[in-house]
């Protein structure tokens, strides 16, 4: 069986006491769940960070950070360097979420520097790509992505790919006003995505899992799991609840089992 991912992004909503809670209830939940089959991975807040990497009773779970800056260090008010987290012990970088690419205005050349800085930092690096509602309007959602896988990494080397997870989140999928992607459309989107890191990475790309994000929930994410393009969930509300996350998890990879 290939190995599922599932994470979640807390965005900006628990606090330090808020994450441990969490952490140590969702550790506790999916204990027995086997780390062969599934990656499980939380990026909380950056206040919240030293105590997720600290909590003891969640090694099986990989933590990582909302964004990072692509600069060691230097004169970037308010910014996160690489060294930085690397000093906490973070093992995981998400790049490029919708929201820092829609609300505060990221470009793909941004996404690329960060990209670049966190896999020489030796970061597990996750890029998230994703057509706004218009785009899809347009027809253009093959050609957004491209744009933004082939800038994403532009001047990544091949042998950085065990190190790349891409999320495909379409904006308008996208928090409590989104539509989720039907498991067609998600799978087609995903094929264009993985057709464009073969074309960067060659046969490198096999080992770059893509997942998808955006209104998982617990009624479309055993559908979702089973498209064969499909290699993990990104969830934002739907995992907030360590219980509800544990149950939807469990849900999906025993579907998985089931169909494949
Ligand atoms: P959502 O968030 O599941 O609440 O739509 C997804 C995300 O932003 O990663």
């Amino acid at each position: 069986m290939k190995k599922l991912y599932f994470g979640s992004n807390l965005k900006m909503y628990k606090g330090v006491r808020e994450t441990e809670k969490y952490l140590k209830k969702l550790a506790e939940n999916t204990q027995n769940i086997s780390r062969e089959e599934i990656e499980l991975f939380i990026i909380p807040s950056y206040t919240a960070l030293p105590a997720a990497v600290r909590c003891s009773d969640c090694n099986d779970i990989v933590i990582g950070a909302q964004n990072m800056c692509w600069e060691d260090q230097g004169q970037f008010t308010g910014e996160i360097s690489p060294c930085m987290l690397e000093e906490l012990g973070v093992k995981l970088v998400m790049i490029g979420h919708s929201e820092r690419r829609h609300v505060f205005g990221e470009s793909d050349a941004e996404e690329n520097k960060k990209v670049r800085s966190a896999l020489a930092h030796g970061f597990r690096t996750l890029l998230c790509v994703g057509e706004t509602a218009e785009e899809k309007e347009y027809g253009i959602s093959a050609e957004i992505l491209r744009k933004q896988l082939k800038i994403g990494f532009y001047g990544v080397d091949p042998k950085e790919s065990k190190n790349i997870w891409v999320a495909y989140e379409p904006v308008w999928s996208i928090g409590v006003n989104g539509v989720p992607a039907t498991s067609e459309y998600a799978q087609r989107m995903h094929m264009e995505i993985k057709k464009v890191l073969f074309e960067i990475f060659g046969n490198q790309a096999e080992k770059i899992p893509v997942l998808y994000g955006g209104s998982v929930n617990p009624e479309n994410a055993d559908q979702l799991i089973v498209q064969s393009a499909i290699d993990g969930l990104f969830v934002g509300r739907s995992a907030w609840n360590a219980d509800e996350f544990d149950k939807l998890i469990r849900s999906a990879v025993y579907t998985y089992k089931q169909y494949w």
